[in-house]
């Protein structure tokens, strides 16, 4: 959600922040802009600034054969919140006397009364965005006496309430940027005498591997004469500290696929033997995890376990859920991180929350962290990307390993989440003395074939083509699975949703008959988890309430089932594993299938309208 880039040095400015701009696509976005400070300084004549609402390529639509060149620039995707996409409303946005511009990715909350007294103090606008205000509030406070624009809008943000992550660039000042940041994420990369500033660091990681996580308060002046300071809101000199990227350019590319979402399905046998590689040794029969060794107590005391996530992350959380009480036999939980931020919950000494989110900055995810720290959880992170704001207040963590996720629609990601909890549940059970032996080794050399069952799977792309090619058209679909395979229908039907924008829906199979069996006619496809697990028969018996009411079912079975294939116009094979692990390889044909639709319906596969990467805002 809305991307920040800014740039600090010689190299060409221009196509630098539009290449970044590109970098931040996925992250979703209805308009972007630049403003770049002329090398001599100067007023608003000087400030050169370009904004259109729609895709990166309108903006560079718009400059033409324009060619700003400056040190210090800043570029911005905005996915609006106060205001609607227009050219207007889109960032960077100017102080009233145009000497300096603002980007911001998050929501002021206050801005009305802000505002209101702005307005007073003779201040007019010309957005309807929140962020115009609090770049009028620092011009105000830059115009006292002495001040300097790392003073103003240290000063600025103290009166802001809400979330932020800002970069400001001053027309009198050509070789500074200034950054803050509050709940919205901001890094800055130290490069040799230049300097980048970015929402994530795939803008970054192709300059320098040298990066600084901002931290929450924390504003930073970087300039080319002085280098970098930070300080807090509350006016305390802050020590950068330099941390070493760990990402590769390739991961951020799409390396020969069409989309980053094939990519990402496709990566999913390296994913996972990523997220399992130094934690599970086969040959010693053990799982390590440094996140549950360093609190074994803990674990072994827990009486509760609550998850939390959102989207795809919370259907993560749901496998959890029968993972923990197959293996570990700990109550679970599983909240909408949204749902139980706002509510009253009963949160007792000894409970642990475990919040699933792959891009790490989920506002309502991270809010629901913070409140369950404050009653006294232990907070376990289990996030995508290193360094996100959720990975670092967590008390505690395991990473998913599935490196960079561009594409907006949460594939190898999800896979890796139900990776790690399984070996999570695993080890817990293990201390808590709740699996024997036996089961525990064959779960790891059932987890250690996941890889390759997973390659097997994306053999059949070519069937999931055709499958995709006969039910593209279709207004509505129908998800259905049982017990670990519940999850995987619904987010089966969330992925179709997200991409194709066809109407789809999850349910638990025997659930169908209570209420959405009326949907059931011969246009309505209904795509079936019918694995040969603990369900099979049931499932089965679902399958024959479907073909009763002449329902078209498209299967996903296990390897070589004839019973539940002969009921189904379609299948899908998916090779034997063990229950608890059905998830990893059932997902992966819905994913194909969606992203096979979506692109038969021409859609906008790695950034589908009106979504975004990781959601900033509550
Ligand atoms: C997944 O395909 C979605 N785009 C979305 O539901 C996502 O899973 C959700 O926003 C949570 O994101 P997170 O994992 O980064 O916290
Ligand atoms: N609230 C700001 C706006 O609507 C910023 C939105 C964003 O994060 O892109 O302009």
């Amino acid at each position: 959600m809305c991307g920040i880039v800014g740039y600090l040095g010689e190299r060409p400015i221009l196509p630098l922040l539009i290449k970044g701009l590109h970098r931040l696509e996925y992250r979703g976005y209805d308009s972007a802009g630049v403003a770049i400070v002329p090398q001599a300084g100067g007023d608003i004549k000087g400030l050169q600034l370009f904004k259109k609402k729609g895709k990166v390529a309108d903006l560079v639509a718009e400059i033409g054969s324009a060619e700003p060149q400056g040190r210090a620039g800043i570029g911005h995707t905005r996915w609006a919140t106060h205001g609607a996409p227009n050219d207007v409303n889109a960032h960077p946005h100017l102080s009233g006397n145009g000497r300096l511009a603002l980007i911001h990715n998050g929501i002021i909350e206050n801005f009305h009364p802000l505002k209101e007294s702005l307005a007073q103090r003779g201040h007019t606008f010309e957005s309807e965005t929140d962020t115009e205000v609090l770049v009028h509030l620092i011009e105000e406070i830059l115009a006292i006496e002495g001040c300097d624009l790392f003073t103003a809008v240290r000063n600025a943000l103290a009166e802001v309430v809400g979330a932020y992550a800002i970069a400001v660039i001053d027309t009198q000042d050509p070789d500074v940027i200034v950054v803050g940041r509050k709940s919205s994420p901001l890094v800055l990369g130290i490069g040799d005498g230049e300097y980048f500033v970015a929402s994530d660091a795939t803008p970054i990681v192709e300059y320098t591997k040298n990066v600084v996580y901002l931290e929450d308060e924390e504003i930073a002046r970087i300039s080319l004469q002085d280098g970098l300071k930070i300080r807090t809101i509350g006016n305390h000199t802050v020590t950068p500290v330099v941390e070493a990227l760990e990402m590769e350019m390739e991961a951020i590319e799409k390396g020969g696929y069409e989309h980053f979402m094939l990519k990402e399905i496709h990566e999913q046998p390296r994913s996972i033997a990523d997220c399992l590689r130094g934690r599970v040794r086969l040959d010693h029969g053990v799982v390590r995890m440094a996140g549950i060794d360093d609190h074994c107590e803990m674990w072994t005391a827990a009486s509760r376990v609550i998850v939390v996530g959102c989207g795809t992350s919370w259907h993560a959380g749901l496998v959890a859920e029968y993972l923990f009480e197959d293996f570990a036999r700990i109550p679970v939980e599983v909240e909408y991180a949204s749902e139980f931020r706002y509510r009253n919950p009963v949160i007792n000494k000894g409970d642990i929350v475990i919040a699933i989110s792959q891009s790490g900055e989920t506002a309502d995810t991270l809010a629901a962290i913070r409140m369950a720290r404050e009653r006294g959880a232990h907070i376990f992170g289990v996030c995508n990307v290193v360094g996100s704001s959720i990975a670092r207040e967590a008390d505690s963590g395991a990473y998913t390993h599935a490196g960079p996720e561009i594409g907006v629609a949460s594939t190898k990601a999800f896979t890796a989440q139900v990776a790690v909890l399984a070996l999570v549940a695993l080890r817990v059970g293990e201390l808590r003395g709740k699996i024997d032996g036996a089961t525990f080794g064959r779960m790891l050399v059932e987890l250690q074939s996941v890889p390759e069952k997973l390659e097997s799977i994306l053999a059949q792309e070519q069937t999931i083509v055709e499958i995709a090619k006969a039910y593209a058209h279709a207004p509505n679909a129908l998800f259905l699975g049982r017990g670990y395979n519940f999850p995987v229908a619904l987010e089966g039907a969330l992925k179709l949703k997200e991409i194709s924008y066809i109407h789809a829906e999850g349910y638990p199979a025997a659930e169908m008959k209570h209420g959405p069996i009326a949907l059931i006619d011969e246009d309505m496809p209904i795509f079936f988890v019918a694995t040969q697990d603990a369900h099979y028969e049931k499932v089965v018996s679902n399958m024959q309430e479907v073909k009763a009411r002449g329902g078209r079912i498209i299967a996903v079975v296990t390897r070589g089932d004839t019973h539940a294939a002969a009921l189904s116009e379609h299948i899908i094979e998916v090779p034997k594993t063990a229950d608890a692990l059905v998830p990893l390889l059932s997902t992966v044909p819905f994913q194909l299938l969606s992203y096979h639709i979506a692109v038969l319906l021409k859609r906008d596969v790695d950034q589908p309208r009106n979504l975004a990467k990781s959601v900033t805002v509550e």
